[in-house]
């Protein structure tokens, strides 16, 4: 060969070379151009540049330079080209699919029994009800004695009532809740006492041994069975909504008389019967009643002078009707799929 030759050949790749790589369409199309024509493989370049050795030595130096100018043209004009199509590639290659869902960051969400009870506490505080707490280790005589429970009461069993000790037992409601506010505080008293209880039950569908109550208290003089009654189905009405059908049905607690639990219509079939309400169109949302008179005594108030109202109810319960849950553990399972559906 003869650098006349070579230089010929590399003229005719620098004059192909702009051609070939405008019509690179896309980048592997560029990628192929690029090899073929620099490529160290199989590159055209390489090949012309294989016949350097063969040259005459006084024109070597020449042909190196010529060799790497023509490398260089073609180097940046393939550089601009990869530039543009990079920045093109976006709108015509599937690089990004707008249609995915956007990647929310996860924020944790309210249990559903802590949404009732925020809810249930909101409603009661527009009335002027204040919250009471007391200890779930509690002293036997606030939780059955100073509530009026004969001596020989099933509750007091011990199928019922996990014990601590002979005096001691973990409160099996928050009724000793009112015993104790009564004790601290004159009449007038309005409270909300939301906790949690336990019973020496086994979980199955409808019981759990540990569960959230909500304790109401209304004490003064002249407090009467309207109050409650008005109360209560205010209550219902504006927790399960204005429409919202309650019935009170006559019962009995040994702290209460007389004594009532109320109903309200399942929001799940609107009453026509389904397996939340058991086919009866009725839900048991809440126990209730007169504070009996020796609660009052026990706690150290004038029984005549004064008279009041209480309310418990098991949020836990209110969580499954409101959103028909067919199973009570689901709430305890701490199953992140359930929870995540929950927010206020
Ligand atoms: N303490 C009762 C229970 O655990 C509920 C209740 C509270 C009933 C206050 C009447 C008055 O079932």
């Amino acid at each position: 060969m003869t650098l006349a030759e070579f230089i010929a050949a590399l003229d005719l790749l620098a004059a192909e070379a702009p051609a070939r790589i405008a019509a690179a369409a896309d980048l592997d199309a560029w990628t192929e151009v690029r090899n073929a024509l620099v490529g160290r493989q199989s590159g055209r370049l390489t090949d012309i540049m294989s016949g350097l050795g063969a040259l005459p030595k006084e024109d070597r130096r020449e042909a190196g330079q010529r060799a790497n100018g023509a490398k260089a043209a073609i180097d940046d004009a393939l550089e601009v080209r990869r530039a543009a199509l990079a920045a093109a590639a976006p709108a015509s290659g599937p690089t990004i699919d707008p249609t995915l869902p956007a990647r929310a960051r996860w924020k944790g969400a309210v249990h559903p029994v802590s949404l009732v009870i925020d809810e249930v506490v909101e409603i009661f505080r527009e009335l002027g009800f204040t919250i009471a707490l007391g200890p779930e280790a509690e002293h036997a005589w606030y939780n059955f004695g100073a509530l009026n429970f004969p001596d020989d009461h099933p509750a007091m069993d011990l199928h019922d009532t996990l014990y601590l000790g002979e005096d001691q037992v973990l409160r099996t409601h928050t009724s000793p809740v009112q015993v104790r506010t009564l004790q601290q505080y004159p009449p007038p008293v309005r409270v909300l006492a939301p906790g949690n209880v336990y019973r020496r039950d086994f979980f199955d569908p409808s019981h759990a041994p540990m569960f959230a109550q909500i304790e109401g208290l209304v004490v003064d003089e002249g407090v009467s069975f309207a109050d409650l009654k008005a109360t209560l189905a205010h209550f219902a009405r504006r927790f399960f909504g204005a429409g919202t059908k309650t019935r009170f049905r006559p019962s009995y607690f040994p702290f209460t008389e007389p004594s009532a639990e109320m109903d309200v219509q399942c929001g799940v079939c609107s009453g026509a019967g389904c397996s939340v309400c058991k086919q009866s169109g009725w839900v048991e949302i809440l126990g209730s009643g007169m504070v009996h008179p020796a609660v009052l005594e026990a706690a150290g108030l004038d029984s005549e002078r004064y008279t009041g109202w209480a309310f418990g109810m098991g949020p836990a319960r209110t969580a499954i009707s409101r959103h028909g849950i067919p199973d009570i553990r689901i709430l305890y399972d701490s199953d992140v799929r359930f929870l995540d559906q929950f927010t206020r």
